[in-house]
This record gives structure tokens, sequence and C-alpha cells, in this order.
């Protein structure tokens, strides 16, 4: 017997990108995005600014992605909605849009884990790619978190690893700024490092403990240099612009790959992937494939579109939550914080 169809409609909104999905099945139909520019002039996501664009955005976008979708509204089984971690006013636009639209179409919502989404995020169809298998690690790294997820089933995922301060996206971000680059500088370091040397400078790197991370010393060490290689020539960051990168990209990179290995070795898991914003790196994308090769890895790396904040992922989430019957009900608030 042929299984029903089911149609999730997606919506994002936790920090600076407002999106909108549509999937059928573990098909995308849809995957609308509109990016706030804002923020480039303030060096940062302005939460306040972010949650008027929000504002503005979410029915254009929401409404492009029906129709790109080439579906009624009507058809949709289930809205899910990202209700955190995020910023509190860019959640609650979605949390309330995702409530109202839930009344007027009549239809379940279901309240996701922007984190799960982009783990989950690999279990999107994707043309002659192959899906993780449980368990498997997961390096999720973004603007707001950097984590090792020992996943065990789609929505059995315990966290083994995080930051205890900057995350690897804040790292790329805030050392992006010490070279004068607009926000967000992660993709800027990424393009200049391409043609720089990455041992030509090198940085402090922490000690931690298990599977945490710290960027915070990483920061205060590339901070120091500068100050001091800018004393004896102002040219200093213009006139190796490109090693700098390549080498700051390199040492995040070291950084994060010292405990995903550390992990894979200890239990012993060989199925590797990684989530979040900074997975769309070059270097990062990079190095893992060099690991798979050495390590005899299985890597997942999602597709660019899914590696950065998008609603197809958590529109997928969604569907594993449907499955479930893990709706929520009109009670249901943004948070901030959330556990995975
Ligand atoms: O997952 P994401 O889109 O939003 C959050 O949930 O935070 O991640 C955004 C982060 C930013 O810090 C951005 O600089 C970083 O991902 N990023 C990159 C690259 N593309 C995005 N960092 C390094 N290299 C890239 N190519
Ligand atoms: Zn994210």
């Amino acid at each position: 017997m042929k299984q029903k169809e089911t149609i999730i409609l997606g919506i994002e909104s936790s920090c600076d990108d407002t999106s909108a999905s549509i999937i059928k099945n573990t098909a995308i139909l849809s995957n609308i995005i509109a990016s706030q520019k804002i923020h480039e002039e303030y060096g940062g996501v302005v939460p306040e600014l972010a949650s008027r664009a929000h504002q503005q955005n979410i029915i254009p976008v929401v409404d492009a992605a029906i129709k790109k979708a080439g579906i009624k509204k009507e058809e949709i089984d289930a809205i899910a909605f990202t209700n955190g971690p995020g910023l509190m006013g860019s959640l609650l636009v979605g949390t309330s849009f995702a409530k109202a639209f839930s009344l007027a179409l009549n239809c379940p919502m279901i309240n996701v884990n922007h984190m799960k989404g982009h783990v989950l995020a690999h279990f999107i169809d994707d043309e002659g790619k192959s899906k993780p298998k449980f368990p498997f690690l997961c390096l999720t790294v973004s603007g707001g978190h950097t984590q090792i997820v020992l996943v065990k089933d789609y929505l059995d995922m315990e966290i083994i690893g995080s930051t205890i301060d900057d995350a690897a996206g804040e790292a790329f971000d805030k050392s992006a700024k010490l070279l004068g680059f607009p926000y967000p500088g992660g993709p800027l370091i990424d393009k200049h490092a391409q043609n720089g040397n990455p041992l030509r400078f090198e940085f402090n790197k922490p000690l931690m403990k298990n599977y945490d991370f710290s960027f915070s010393g990483l920061k205060t060490s590339i901070l120091y240099f500068l100050q001091k290689q800018e004393k004896a020539n102002p040219h200093f960051i213009q006139e190796n612009l490109d090693d700098l990168c390549a080498s700051i990209q390199h040492t995040i990179i070291e950084i994060l790959l010292k405990k995903l290995v550390k992990a894979s070795t200890d239990l012993n898991i060989k199925e590797i992937a990684i989530a979040g914003g900074v997975s769309a790196n070059k270097g990062l994308r990079k190095a893992i494939e060099d690991n798979a090769e050495k390590l005899n890895w299985n890597t997942y790396i999602p597709k660019f579109e899914y590696c950065t904040d998008n609603a197809a992922m958590i529109a997928i989430t969604g569907k594993f939550m449907f499955e479930k019957n893990l709706f929520a009900d009109q009670t249901i608030t943004a948070k901030a914080r959330i556990e995975m």
C-alpha cells in the first residue's frame, strides 16, 4: 500500500535569516531564505533590528515558499517552526506566525529545536548523497553553538562536548572583525584563506578536557599579535591578509578536528557528519575529507544551502516529529535557551 504523503511547512526565524520551506516526505519542494543585510554595518546581529526585519519578511517568505512548491496552503499537514534556541524577539515572530497560521489552516504545529534541525538536515533528499547511519557523530558548528552530538536516532541525541565560551562561528566572525571585515566575516576569512599560507602564523590553542572547546583565548591571542605587528608596520594586516586568514582558519579547524577525532576514536564511531553555518567553510570540509581517508570515516556534509540557517532543516525535523505525533498546542512559547 502506498504511504500517505506528508506535506510540512517549516519556518525558521531564530537569528537573522527568515526562512520558509515546504517538504513532501523527505523531498524539498521549496526553501526560501531572506537574509538580513542590515547587521553588516554593526559588526554583529542587532536583536531589535532582526525581529523587525523578520516581521516584515515572514509573510512574503511563507507565501513565496508555498507558491514555489506549487501546492495550496490547505494541503499543508503540519507547520513546524523553530521555538529555540535563538534570539527571543526573532523566535517570537516565527512562533507567533506559526500559531496564527495553524489556527487559520486548522492544522497541527510542531515546535522544533534549531540545533536538532541542523543535525537532521542530513536527512533531506539530495540526489546521489547517502544519509548517515545511526549512531553517528555530528560536529554542529554555527554562530551560536559548537557541539559534538552523539546521534543515536532521529530524535535521540546527546551533546557529548560543547564550547565553554565563544562558538566556532563567533571565533571566525570576531577574528574577521579584528582584520577589518564586515559581519559576518566567516565566509570572507574562508575566501581569503584559499590564497594564503595556513602555517605562516601560529596562534594559541586551548587545552580543554574531554570533548569541550574554547575559542576566547584564540581571539585574545590574535588581538595581541595584531596590535604588536601593527606597531611595527601599520599596513601589516593589508599586506598579510591572505596568510592571516589562512592561519586563523587553520587554527580553528585544528581545535575542532582534535576533539572530533578524539570522540570518534574513544566511541569507535566512524560515521561522521558536520552541520551548522561553519560547515560551509571550505577548509573545514577539506579537513574532514582528509581525515576520512586517514581514519576510514564515512563523512556527511550537507549541501551548502542546508548548512547555514534554513527552514528545510526545520521542516524535515518536523516530519520526524509528525510521525511520532509530537505536536505542540497554543500554549507553546519561544525559548531563547533550550536543551537538545
Ligand atoms: O548556522 P548559522 O547560519 O547561524 C547560526 O545559527 O548561528 O551560522 C552562521 C555562522 C556565522 O558565524 C558565519 O560567519 C559562519 O556561520 N559561516 C562561516 C562560513 N559560512 C558561514 N564561517 C566560516 N566559513 C564559512 N564559509
Ligand atoms: Zn543555526
